[in-house]
């Protein structure tokens, strides 16, 4: 129960907060609940079409998401001015962001409906994607928000690869699971994109544009995953065989030829979030200190 003088508080606290908001947007901020509203998130947000705010938007929703399909981040440069207010105070951002990377998880269990605001939130954590590092500028990631229909025919492929290697059974049980995860995101990456100026088309080519193409587009999942787990929705990045069937490629609607599956990323507020994973190696394994 809020009590007779919280309200003032809050009217005098209003200015303050509201100065704050782009240090807020910057993928700092812990809480779902205080991001979305921002206008200066909207300031780094360039989609060509308005996000939905609807609240505890069930699975379904993504049907009819208006940015269902290719992702519409436009390509309006970033203002420079707002990268710079986004980067002020670098102590206790330093702080936010260590923490922010430590305690990101896989998450396995999702609530089965997606927290309200959630598409200005995918929205944001795309643009800090779009913001990885990338040899030669290729911009090779591509993003996919699978909708009701897509996402079905995704479980019902995997259902059938998996009905195949270990029976009916374990197939409708796979389906049921899938059907229940409420985000789906595929990200893929160009082939070919940057091809003529020094890179060619080859994984084994330590320089080529094919490996650093995959690596950026890796960098740009982890800006992603860490972007929606500040604003506490949670992420699975998975690779399974279903991404790399053809049918996978014509469920989701990119061409094999084009681009390639770098992981269909599951996201939503987490069930529970499991414990780190216990590292194998310490810092003295893996740090040499050259002279
Ligand atoms: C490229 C890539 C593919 C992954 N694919 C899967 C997967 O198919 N299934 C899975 O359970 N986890 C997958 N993961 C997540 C890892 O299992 C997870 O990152 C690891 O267990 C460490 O846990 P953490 O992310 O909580 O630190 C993948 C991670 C990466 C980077």
């Amino acid at each position: 129960m809020i009590g007779g003088r919280a309200p003032l508080l809050l009217l005098a606290l209003l200015p303050l907060v509201q100065s704050s908001a782009a240090v807020r947007a910057a993928f700092i901020a812990p809480s779902p609940t205080t991001a979305s509203s921002s206008s200066a998130r909207r300031e780094l947000i360039t989609s060509t079409t308005p996000s939905s705010s609807s609240s505890s938007s069930p699975p379904s929703s993504l049907a009819s998401s208006p940015t269902m399909g290719k992702a519409r981040i436009g390509r309006k440069r970033m203002d420079a001015a707002v990268i710079v207010r986004l980067n002020a105070r670098p102590q206790s951002r330093s702080r936010h962001v260590q923490g922010n990377m430590l305690g990101r998880r896989t998450i396995n269990d999702f609530e089965t409906t997606l927290p309200p605001r959630w598409e200005s939130s995918l929205e944001a954590a795309i643009a800090a994607a779009m913001h990885a590092p990338n040899h030669r500028r290729t911009e090779p990631w591509r993003f996919y928000l699978l909708g009701e229909k897509s996402r079905g025919r995704v479980c019902a492929l995997n259902a059938e690869l998996v009905a195949s290697s270990r029976g009916e059974e374990a197939g409708r049980e796979k389906f049921r699971r899938w059907m229940c995860i409420p985000g789906w995101l595929v990200v893929t990456c160009v082939k070919k994109v940057g091809d003529g100026d020094g890179g060619g088309w080859d994984m084994a080519d330590p320089t080529g544009t094919a490996r650093e193409d995959y690596a950026a587009c890796c960098c740009a999942v982890q800006n992603l995953c860490l972007s929606l787990h500040s604003r506490g929705i949670g992420t699975k990045w998975t690779t399974g065989a279903v991404n790399f069937d053809g049918r996978f490629a014509d469920a989701v609607g990119f061409r094999t030829d084009e681009e390639y599956t770098v992981g269909t990323i599951w996201f939503g507020t987490p069930l529970r979030t499991p414990s780190p994973p216990v590292k194998k190696l310490g810092l003295e394994d893996v740090l040499t200190r050259v002279d």
